[in-house]
Formats: C-alpha cells, structure tokens, sequence
C-alpha cells in the first residue's frame, strides 16, 4: 500500500481512520466491510486509540494547568465493561448517575473512592449499594436527597463526603432536551436556594459538604457558557472542590468544529483561576466528547425503494440509536466498501437518500436527506460518531437483537459485548 492509496478521514471518524485503496473503509486497523462480515451488523465499532487518545487529552491537559484536578467519565455515554476499563486504565475517575452504572463502573475496574453519584432521585437502595461501596462522593440535587442520604448514613454508622449540585441559570445553545443549566430544571438548587442547603449540611453529622457541582448541558459548541457557570459556582462560596460538569460538544458532521479538547480544558481552567483561584480541586466530567467519534454503527442495506423520496432501509435504525428521533440530530453517511472520493476513475451518480430503520413508524429515520451513489442491497453503509449515548440508550424495539460492540486496534477486532440472541429477548419472562 503506497501513501498515495491511503485517504485520510474528516473529523468526524475516529483517529486514526483510513479509506485503503480499493476504497474501503478503515477503523483501527480493520477493514469495516470484512468486520460487518465477521460479526454482523448492526454493530458498534470502537477505535481503542482514539478512545485512549481523548481521555490523555482530557487528563494531560487539565493537569498541566491546574496542579490538583480529576476527570471523570459520565459514563451514561458509553457504559460497557470495556470502555469503563480503558478510562480507568488511562486515569480517571468516573460519574454514575444509577444504581446500575454503579455496578458497571466497579465491574469496569474503578476504584470506588474516585466513583462520583448523581441523580435527582436517588432511591434509598441506591445510596446504601453506594455507601457500602465506599463511593467516594455523592452530587445532591435537593433537601430531600440530603435528608434521605443522612439517614442512610447514620443507618450504616458512615460519614459520607458529598457536593451539593447547583443549576446556575446559565444556558448554552444545544437541544432543549439535553439543556440542564436554565433556573426552571428538575436537576440541582437554584442559587436562591443553594445558600440554606449549604447551611443544612453544615450542621449534618453525618454528610461532610467538600464542594459544589454543576452541569449546564449537552453538546454545547461554544465555551462562553462553561466560563458564567464558573463564575456563578464561585460566586457561593468558597469550597475544596469544584466540579463544573460535562458538556462539550462534538462534530457529528464535517461542517461541524466544536472547540478541541485543549481548548475547552484551557478556558475552563482560565476561568477557574480567575473565579476560585488556585489551591483548589478541580473537576470536570466529560462524557460525550471522550467517547463520541470513537465509534461508527456498520448497517446492511436491506432494500431501496424509490418513491416521492429514496428510501434505503437498513438493519438497524432506532433500536441502536435514538439521537435523530429524539434530537433531530443529524448524521453522516457513506458505503462502507466505496468510501467517496477515492476512484476518480468511477462516475458517481449521487443521488438524495433517506436513511431509514427497520423499526415499525414512520420516525425511524437514522439520517435524511443524504447524498449516497446508488446504493445496494447487500452493501454495508457507516454513520460516524455514534460513540455518546447510541448503546446507552439502545433498546428492544420490535424484538431486535441490540448491536454488539467491537473493540479494533491495530488490525486486530475483539468483540467486548456480544450481539444479543432472541433468547435473551425473553430471558426475564418468567412466565
Ligand atoms: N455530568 C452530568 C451530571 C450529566 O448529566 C451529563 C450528561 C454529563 C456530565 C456528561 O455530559 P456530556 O459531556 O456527555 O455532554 N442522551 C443525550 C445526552 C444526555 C446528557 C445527559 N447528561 C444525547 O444523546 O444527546
């Protein structure tokens, strides 16, 4: 293979990715047409490095600017085994937001100690799995939360270090859905409120307030609202430990140029030593941008219909990712066997496409209006960047199997979560 043969992706593929010269694409090393044939499709397939390469990113940068830090990984983006594991293996701690991501994070390898809990309902089974797991911090949302953890706490005779999350009526340009900063939001205290719930755990014997938290939303593209948020936090009171949440945003398109990672980190810490200063602790808990363009979903084509639109079905839809139906979030698309651009010899005929699932409603779209050269029955098409929140949010619609998920580094494919079989599909039913 010459140099010339080789096409390196956009952006919005995981690093690392290639188009060789039959024009097939390249994810870790393996051929994405011969993984859809090894391990079916739909399937989830990570790039290990770029994985590894945005966590070294995250905990590189915020520690060469800001001397006692932590990052932890919101785990809801992407909670498997085996993405717990690589994140704690390259240093960080970890945000789980249930009893359940408890369990997988531990599973997973993290050290309980560096395990962070959130919830706005936590139950009281939560708490005590959580205190008997010797997490380290519990995030309360509100005066409720902080009454039930302190009985929880005198129950199991423990003392537990918890923040307290505010919601700093700062907002960011992102879907409504997925926006958590504004006054009116079910997570956190208000800063009117937040004084008396400070005051409240300080009397506690059982809770010890270290410091405050906050998470303004999802999939933000512009870091001008992470820098209010800091400021209203320090505007509080002053505290151990800040942590100032998740949220930045990634490309789902080529189009797409989210701030870098080194310069969200950068900002963030500006901001920081500006508002609290130094000597303090410093936390963030990215999930999306750790995981999101580390993974591409591989689909069949199974029929192409034309009618008012052209309608290409594919194996999978709604059931692997949800983000379009309930983000209108928008994907790109390409055949996974004739990337584009890499035969000039060939006359392509583009033509506009509806990417549809196999789930039964009209809404099952995975991406409209994309320009696809005829595709075929048969053919394996890609939707980059499906790393955040498609397996976390995968489902049985329509008694579909959920994708495994294949881990590839240099060449080499290992299958970290298996496809699900119909009998898996009933394996609860007791009757
Ligand atoms: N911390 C807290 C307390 C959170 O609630 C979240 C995300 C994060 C951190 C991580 O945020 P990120 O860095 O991933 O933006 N299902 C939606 C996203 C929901 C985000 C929920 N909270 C989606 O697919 O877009």
């Amino acid at each position: 293979m010459t140099d010339q043969s080789i096409q390196t992706l956009s952006h919005v593929y995981p690093i690392g990715s290639h188009v060789d010269e039959r024009g097939h694409l390249l994810i870790g090393g393996c051929d994405a047409v011969e993984l859809a044939a090894q391990f079916g499709t739909p399937a989830y397939i990570v790039a290990e490095d770029d994985l590894r390469a945005r966590a070294r990113a995250y905990v590189g940068g915020l520690s060469a600017l800001y001397d006692d830090c932590d990052v932890l990984f919101a785990s809801k983006a992407f909670p498997c085994t085996a993405v717990y594991r690589v994140l704690a293996e390259e240093g960080l701690s970890c945000d789980v937001a249930s009893g359940g991501e408890l369990a997988l994070a531990l599973r997973g390898g993290f050290d309980p100690a560096r395990v962070y809990l959130h919830g706005n309902a936590k139950s009281l089974d939560e708490m005590r799995f959580a205190l008997e797991s010797g997490v380290g911090h519990i995030v309360l949302d509100s005066l409720h939360d902080v009454e039930r953890l302190e009985a929880v706490a005198a129950e199991l005779g423990v003392t537990q270090e918890v923040l307290i999350r505010v919601t700093p009526d700062v907002s960011g340009e992102t879907h409504a859905a997925i926006s958590t900063g504004q006054a009116n939001s079910k997570f956190g205290f208000g800063l009117a409120d937040a004084p008396e719930a400070i005051d409240r755990i300080a009397e506690s014997e059982r809770l010890r307030l270290v410091g405050l938290h906050c998470h303004i939303g999802s999939q933000l593209l512009a870091l001008e609202p992470f820098t209010r948020a800091v400021a209203a936090l320090a505007a509080l009171g002053d505290f151990d430990v800040y942590n100032f949440g998740g949220g930045l945003g990634v490309a789902y398109q080529q189009t797409q140029e989210p701030p870098s990672i080194a310069d969200y980190v950068t900002t963030l810490v500006g901001a920081a030593k500006a508002a609290v200063g130094p000597g303090k602790r410093l936390l963030i808990e990215p999930g999306r941008s750790l995981v999101a363009n580390s993974t591409v979903t591989l689909y069949t084509v199974e029929t192409v219909k034309r009618n008012v639109s052209t309608w290409v079905a594919v194996d999978g839809g709604m059931s692997d990712n949800l983000r379009p139906m309930l983000y209108g979030s928008k994907y790109e698309v390409a055949i996974a066997s004739r990337m584009s651009g890499f035969d000039p010899a060939r006359q392509p005929n583009y033509e506009l496409c509806q990417l549809a699932g196999k789930h039964c409603e009209s809404g099952d779209v995975i991406a409209r209006d994309v320009l696809l050269d005829d595709p075929q029955p048969g053919e394996i098409v890609v939707t980059p960047a499906t790393g955040a929140y498609g397996y976390a949010m995968s489902n049985n619609y329509n008694g579909v199997p959920r994708a495994p998920v294949v881990f590839c580094k240099d060449g080499n494919a290992r299958v970290v979560v298996r496809r699900e079989t119909y009998d898996d599909l009933s394996s609860r039913d007791v009757e």
